[in-house]
C-alpha cells in the first residue's frame, strides 16, 4: 500500500457542495478521462488552485492515473498549480487591449501593487496576470478582478483602482 499516497488523500477535503457537483458530473462523461478537466475546474474554484493532492484526489476518484491529471493542470493556462492573491486582477493583452495601453496598465498594477507579471505579491494579497481576450474587445483595455469586468482602464483609472484595493476599498 502506498502511503504516501493515503497521507495526501487524508489531507485533502472538499465541501460538500462540490462534492455534489462533481458525483452529478462524472456520470455524464462516456469515459472518465474526458470529466477530469471539468473536475479540476471545480476543485481549482474552491481551492484556488490544484495542489498534487488535488491531484491525487481526482485521479483516485476517477480512477485515472495522477499522471493523465496532471497533464491536464500543466497544459491548461487558465489551471493553476499554486495559490493566488486573495485579490486576483486579471488584464488583457490580446490585440484590442494590446493597442490600448494594456501593457502600461499591467505595469502600473505591478508597480503599484509591489507584484511581479503572473505572481502574487510577498504578503499574499494580490496576483497580477496578462490573460488572453476577455470578450469586452470593444472597450479596450479592459481588466478583470475576482470575477467583476473593470472597462476602459486608463492609465489614471488603473493608479485610482490600485490604491483603493491596497485600502481594501475596490471589491
Ligand atoms: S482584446 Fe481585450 S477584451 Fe478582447
Amino acid at each position: 500500500m502506498d502511503l504516501t499516497k493515503t497521507v495526501q488523500l487524508e489531507e485533502f477535503f472538499l465541501s460538500t457542495n462540490t462534492i455534489d457537483k462533481i458525483d452529478k458530473l462524472v456520470p455524464r462523461y462516456p469515459d472518465t478521462r474526458s470529466v477530469a478537466l471539468p473536475l479540476c475546474h471545480l476543485v481549482q474554484e474552491e481551492k484556488g488552485y490544484i495542489s498534487k493532492a488535488a491531484i491525487e484526489w481526482i485521479a483516485s476518484r476517477l480512477e485515472i492515473e495522477p499522471i493523465q491529471v496532471y497533464e491536464i493542470v500543466t497544459f491548461y493556462p487558465m489551471l493553476r498549480e499554486k495559490p493566488i492573491g486573495k485579490k486576483h486582477i486579471k488584464i488583457c493583452r490580446t490585440l484590442s487591449c494590446a493597442l490600448n495601453g494594456s501593457q502600461e496598465v499591467c505595469s502600473t498594477f505591478q508597480k503599484e501593487l509591489n507584484c511581479g507579471l503572473n505572481q502574487t505579491s510577498d504578503d499574499g494579497e494580490f496576483t497580477v496576470e496578462f490573460v488572453e481576450c476577455i470578450a469586452s474587445c470593444g472597450t479596450a483595455p479592459v481588466i478583470q478582478i475576482d470575477d467583476k469586468l473593470h472597462q476602459s482602464v486608463t492609465l489614471d483609472v488603473a493608479k485610482k483602482m490600485a490604491s483603493e484595493l491596497k485600502q481594501n476599498v475596490l471589491q
